[in-house]
């Protein structure tokens, strides 16, 4: 144990923190700590069987994250947007981990960030709407230009952009019934590609970061597990499913309209996909991420494993 190098890993019982947890309990290598505000809850004991040392504490209290950290090597961070929809919440939540990683003195944090879109869409640019006052994509923008805590503290970093999940298609994104009545994933790509990821992967990539030491450290590592555009993946989604499923392409107009909440966010999200896909898909360069986690899944092999718990509508009458 004492020759382990100890990890931090926050939103453990999550998606990115739990599949980070998991790839790195199965390498000898290193220890997981396991952060959770409800150490009884059956994610966080699933956790402590699996063999991690899990720890109450919660990313508004900074002295609870402080003790989270104390004696880690190194540490995974990740923030909820969805969990309050307020960027100015998440970038005081990034600041109060790095802070808390710089008293605790981590030798490695991997943050789990994603572009600043206003790089690319200036709130002038009217081509999407500017969302909370100063946003284009705010649970994006939030993530981008909260990278500045960590370098500040002086906490040695990798800057972990990651992607769309494939598993979203599990939780809310899968096929909808089509007005005829067909199964149709309806969203506003065009024909651009959209960079796509199995969060069991995000966590294999982290723990590949981790284990080539200090190389990423100061680095942007900006990953997907495949670029498809929607039309291939509901092509491949058929497959599976053995019906077929068309993609339908709406407007970021439209999307930004359907009244969910996080509408309007995701959709000019989708927006600055279709209209920076050169940009986006170039930045994450799948043989990079090959060698940090060599099984790496394309969206068909996600399929082959996770296919049946995708939620198919039955059909109308
Ligand atoms: N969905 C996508 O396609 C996608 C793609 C890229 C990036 N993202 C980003 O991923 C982030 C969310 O990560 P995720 O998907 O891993 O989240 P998640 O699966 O919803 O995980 C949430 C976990 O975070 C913990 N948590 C929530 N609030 C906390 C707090 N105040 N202090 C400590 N722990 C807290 C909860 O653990 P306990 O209840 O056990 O405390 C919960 O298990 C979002 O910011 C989103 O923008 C999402």
């Amino acid at each position: 144990m004492a020759d382990k190098k100890l990890i931090t890993v926050v939103g453990a019982t999550g998606a990115q923190g739990g599949s980070t947890a998991r790839a790195l309990l199965r390498d000898p290598s290193f220890a997981v700590r396991a952060v959770t505000r409800d150490p009884d809850s059956d994610a966080a004991r699933a956790l402590a069987d699996a063999g991690a040392e899990v720890v109450r504490a919660d990313i508004d209290d900074e002295a609870s994250l402080v003790a989270a950290l104390e004696g880690a090597y190194g540490a995974y961070f990740v923030t909820f947007f969805w969990a309050h929809f307020s960027p100015e919440v998440e970038q005081a939540q990034a600041e109060r981990m790095a802070r808390a990683a710089k008293t605790a003195g981590i030798q490695h944090a991997i943050w789990s960030t994603l572009e600043d879109t206003r790089r690319f869409v200036p709130l002038d640019d009217d081509r999407m709407p500017t969302l909370m006052g100063e946003y284009k994509v705010p649970h994006f923008d939030a993530k981008g230009s909260a990278n500045h805590f960590f370098t500040d503290a002086g906490v040695p970093t990798t800057f972990l952009q990651t992607a769309f999940y494939w598993d979203n298609l599990i939780v809310g994104s899968g096929p909808q019934r089509g007005e005829d009545g067909s199964l149709v994933l309806m969203l506003p790509m065009g024909d651009a590609p959209l960079s796509g990821i199995a969060v069991e992967d995000i966590g294999k990539v982290a723990a590949g970061i981790l284990a080539a030491g200090d190389t990423y450290i100061g680095q942007t590592v900006s990953i997907a597990g495949e670029h498809l555009t929607v039309a291939e993946m509901a092509a491949q989604l058929s497959d599976a499913i053995g019906q077929s499923v068309t993609y339908v392409a709406i407007d970021p107009e439209v999307y930004r309209g359907l009244g969910f909440p996080g509408a309007e966010d995701t959709g000019n999200m989708f927006q600055f996909f279709r209209d920076f896909s050169d940009y986006f898909v170039g930045e994450r360069d799948l043989t990079l991420v090959r060698q940090l986690n060599p099984e790496l899944l394309s969206f068909r092999e996600w399929l082959a494993a996770h296919a049946d718990e995708i939620p198919i509508p039955p059909e109308e009458g």
